[in-house]
């Protein structure tokens, strides 16, 4: 949710801070705060809005010189997002100031005894309790903010990322965290810690990856990781493979056309690599031993939002594949349901950020219940893959916009490889047959080209109905899903009423909807798949078309059997059935993209929302 940026070395400490706030600030925009050391003292500024408002309200009042910095952009948890609740935040004597992601749980708890030790309390945030508790752990502590930090960190609960400064300490960053993300960016004569490596890929690639319940201390030449007690904890170093140009938007006017614009290379390079001289597939991250996947009785997976929606696509394959039954859950109600899940299940998580609160907790709870887990992951050094028994990255590069897009394509694109490899251990498919699916799957980046040179019709049509009340979105099989994630798209981005449906449903209540001119956007299947799924489609086609709503049809090219009844028509390259998802989304997420955009809304950072939901 929150983006946090700490930098400690010889340079401009804020230049390199606001750097890393732009390359931040998809996780969260209501406010932005910087503060800095000098002279001994703390200097800070912050404004609610984007972070155009404080880089303005620095260009007016402007910050001193200054080796050692920290940055925060907001998502606002506890307090309206206002100047006074936008981080850092300062201890009464100002002598500390700390920026935090997460929530404290028992902050009302903490902020009681503050009040009633005398201390006051300025803002509405929970964030604010660490600043005053730091203050007040400093003198039992020597004056030494590492120490200081550890015994606050020991008395909070909830999810927290915090780094710290002291005026006292100016060549020193103190951070910790439990249950949101931490990296440290190990550079040459300086030290760098972010909510991602976006915040630093500029300057070094050299990246830890801090454990849970750790503390780090920085200064430009050092890096100490202790646990809460401080004894010395280990860490994961790795080396960050994404390029700085890779979070910029690179000629495009927003990241989301660069990120769909990059989903051909983004699906090849998910499948780059994965299978052997042999023929055979190979999965490297996936630590499960072969008789540890030959006992899987049961595939759950576990995701949010679009990530949610690959799990839907992944269903069908992983069963149709495997023959293992596969649930898919929202991962914000797994754990709270009683789940019937044991050592003989397989817990996949999706999840692009790999920090999605609601999908750690449904994989915890899986391995808590005995399961093993497998994570789906596009973000290196992110928690969700370290807490996994496997893991699987996408290789889809950052995705910045909000709205998922690259995301979604490779992680249907892995799922696919995930229940290959199932198949393959467990004797399943041909080794001939894995190929076949394989080979399927490398047409798949020429697939999506050709949809992305194709795209102008369905930006006209996004002109059209930008008026629209409503749009409808109707799809059987792997249909189903994409439906669902064009109509997310459209309700994040157009800020519209959208729904989508398996197109079954419609006679048991959605067709009720259906008045003249509402739009309809129906995705469907392959008559050469299952023809009784596309007879079916057309026949749903027909059945709101005789009610009065328009219909946008999203068919494969050569699908003649259609063409009637399409009020207007989208072609999608001919692919298997498995495969339609990755040609069939493309064209509904440039269809919201142009809706927003003709709307006037800020395509990549939609009101009220972040990139990464890292609380529950
Ligand atoms: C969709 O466009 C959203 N960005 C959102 O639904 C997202 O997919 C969801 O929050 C899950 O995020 P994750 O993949 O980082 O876990």
């Amino acid at each position: 949710m929150c983006g946090i940026v700490g930098y400690v070395g010889s340079k401009q400490a804020l230049e390199i801070v606001v750097e890393g706030l732009r390359r931040l600030e998809y996780r969260g925009y209501d406010s932005a705060g910087v503060a800095v050391i000098t002279g001994g003292e703390l200097e800070m500024r912050k404004k609610a809005g984007k972070l155009a408002n404080l880089e303005a309200l620095l260009g007016e009042d402007p910050l001193p010189d200054s080796t050692t910095g920290i940055g925060h952009t907001r998502w606002a948890t506890h307090g309206a997002p206002n100047d006074i609740n936008a981080h850092p935040h300062l201890s009464g004597d100002a002598r500390v100031a700390i920026i935090h992601n997460g929530i404290i749980e028992n902050f009302a708890e903490l902020r009681d005894e503050l009040i009633a030790m005398g201390v006051e309390t300025v803002s509405e945030t929970d964030s604010e309790v660490a600043a005053h508790l730091l203050a007040l752990a400093l003198p039992e502590w020597d004056g030494d903010l590492a120490a200081a930090m550890r015994a606050v960190c020991r008395r909070l609960e909830g999810a927290f990322t915090l780094v710290a400064i002291d005026a006292d300490a100016p060549d020193l960053l103190v951070a910790a965290r439990r249950n949101s993300p931490l990296v440290v960016g190990r550079g040459k004569g300086e030290n760098f810690v972010a909510s991602d490596v976006a915040a630093f890929i500029a300057h070094t690639r050299d990246a830890i990856e801090l454990g849970q319940d750790q503390v780090v201390v920085l200064t430009k030449d050092d890096v100490l990781v202790t646990d809460f007690e401080g004894n010395p904890a280990d860490y994961n170093e790795f080396e960050v493979t994404w390029d700085a140009s890779a979070a910029e938007k690179g000629g495009f006017d927003l990241f989301m056309l660069k990120e769909i614009s990059e989903q051909p290379r983004a699906v090849a390079d998910t499948l780059l690599g994965r299978i052997n001289r042999q023929g055979l597939l190979q999965l490297d991250d996936m630590r499960l031993s072969l008789e540890e996947i030959r006992a899987i009785e049961k595939v759950v997976i576990v995701a949010c939002g679009t990530a949610y929606h690959a799990g839907m696509v992944a269903k069908y394959a992983i069963e149709h594949w495997t023959r293992i039954p596969c649930e898919v859950e929202l991962a914000s109600e797994f754990r709270y349901r009683d789940p019937i899940v044991d050592s003989r299940t397989l817990v996949i998580a999706i999840s692009q950020s790999g920090e999605t609160m609601d999908t750690l907790m449904a994989l915890r709870h899986g391995r808590q219940q005995g399961a093993k887990a497998l994570a789906i992951c596009n973000t290196q050094g992110a928690t969700i893959p370290r807490e996994s028994d496997a893991v699987l990255y996408t290789y889809a590069g950052p995705e910045i916009a909000v709205a998922s897009t690259k995301a979604f394509l490779t992680q249907i694109v892995a799922t696919y490889l995930v229940a290959l490899y199932l198949a393959q251990v467990r004797g399943h498919m041909f080794g001939d047959e894995i190929r076949a699916v394989v080979d399927e799957l490398s047409n798949m980046p020429n697939a999506v080209d050709l949809v992305l040179d194709t795209t102008e019709g369905v930006r006209e049509l996004a002109r059209e109905f930008a008026d629209a009340t409503s749009v409808l979105f109707i799809g059987r099989h792997v249909g189903f899903p994409v439906a669902l994630e064009g109509a997310l798209k459209l309700k994040e981005l157009a800020y519209m009423h959208a729904e989508g449906f398996a197109a079954g449903e419609l006679k048991h209540g959605p067709i009720a909807l259906i008045e003249s001119g509402v739009p309809v956007v129906v995705v469907v299947p392959s008559p050469r798949g299952r023809s009784v799924l596309h007879e079916k489609i057309v026949s749903n086609i027909q059945e709101v078309r005789a009610r009065g709503a328009i219909t946008i049809v999203i068919a494969e090219e050569g699908d003649e059997l259609v063409v009637p009844y399409a009020d207007h028509l989208v072609r999608v390259p001919e692919v298997p059935t498995l495969m339609q998802p990755l040609v069939s989304t493309v064209p509904l997420q440039v269809f919201a993209c142009e809706m927003a955009t003709v709307k006037g809304h800020d395509v990549d950072q939609p009101r009220n929302l972040a990139k990464s939901v890292t609380v529950e």
